[in-house]
């Protein structure tokens, strides 16, 4: 059996997300914050909060931030220091452009001198421990080997490996015959992540590779957030139970988010993302009827048709 960690997802597994589903559902042994990056030569206010360990009780949080060198790398690891972590995650997978342009993440799989520089920047800072998240390449799996030798080379916590380019964002097969390749030579922990969705993908990963340390699950959670307690607990529920779950846990979002965000279209719109994935699970019908709430009036009408399908 392996360990179930809890992919970093942008918009969606926030503090109050990560708080409440460890506690309601759990099953997860490592939660990473979304990508903590410098805007305006600063660390945003709002990315500090997610990660205060106040607002982290309970979980074993990882943040994760996303540099372009050296100089962001210290910069970074220097506030994320003063709250006490001794981890973080680096990214070096984010395949968007506004990131990219700028040197940061899947951007550096295509520049091995830059990866050598992140790699040498965190033997300086030694009282931290840090892991990396990567693709394939930018553009080719090929981009990957040059880079093998560089991270082997790194005193890393581990490697999770996303086998997709970053030019396939999140579509299109994952590449497992170079996830394989790559499994045999990196000296370090294995983590692997993509497309896992039910108990099945978990224990055929696990078995086909016996010597991951963890199987890390994005959007597979997100639309089904008790997999993790399923696996971990070796039960499986039924939807029903499910879904009372999900209830529970979009319950406690709603308070959390009623009480720190202003005005009726702000929750709306907060709340829809935590239902974007959960189709399959509360039926067409219900998704519908929340996707086109205008009003929490509404919103909640629909919630409550969920129970009644
Ligand atoms: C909406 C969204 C936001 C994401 N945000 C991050 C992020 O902040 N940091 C990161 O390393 N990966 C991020 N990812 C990538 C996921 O962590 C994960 O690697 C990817 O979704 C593949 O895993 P999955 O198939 O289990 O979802 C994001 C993916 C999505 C779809």
């Amino acid at each position: 059996m392996t360990n179930i960690e809890f992919a970093p997802l942008q918009g969606y597994t926030d503090a109050a997300y990560r708080y409440w589903h460890n506690r309601l559902i759990g099953g997860v042994s490592c939660y990473y914050s979304p990508f903590i990056r410098i805007e305006k030569s600063d660390i945003r206010a709002k990315d500090l909060r997610d990660i205060l360990p106040e607002n982290n009780e309970g979980l074993n949080l990882v943040p994760q931030i996303i540099v372009n060198g050296k100089d962001e790398l210290d910069f970074l690891s220097a506030k994320i220091r003063e709250l006490g972590y001794s981890r973080i995650d680096i990214n070096f997978g984010c395949p968007f452009p506004l990131q990219t342009k700028k040197g940061r993440g899947a951007a550096l799989l295509s520049d091995p001198q830059k990866v050598l520089e992140l790699m040498e920047a965190i033997k300086d800072n030694d009282d931290i421990h840090y892991s990396v998240k990567m693709r394939l390449g930018m553009s080719s799996a090929e981009e990957f080997y040059p880079l093998i030798d560089i991270i082997n080379h790194a005193p890393l916590h581990h490697v999770a490996l996303h086998p997709r380019v970053a030019t396939q964002q999140y579509k299109g097969n994952v590449d497992m015959l170079s996830f394989e390749r790559i499994s045999g030579e990196i000296t370090h922990p294995l983590i692997y992540n993509g497309d896992i969705t039910n108990l099945g993908e978990i224990n055929s990963i696990d078995c086909r590779y016996a010597t991951l340390s963890a199987i890390m699950i994005g959007r597979g959670l997100l639309s089904d957030p008790c997999l993790s307690y399923e696996y971990v607990n070796n039960v499986q529920l039924s939807d029903k139970e499910k879904i009372a779950k999900i209830l529970e846990l979009h319950a406690h979002l709603l308070e959390h988010y009623s009480a720190r965000l202003q005005g009726d279209s702000q929750l709306l719109v907060k709340m829809k993302t935590f239902w974007e994935y959960l189709e399959p699970l509360i039926g067409r019908k219900s998704a519908k009827l929340i996707k086109k709430s205008i009003n929490m009036a509404k919103y909640d009408a629909a919630v409550v048709s969920i129970s009644c399908n």
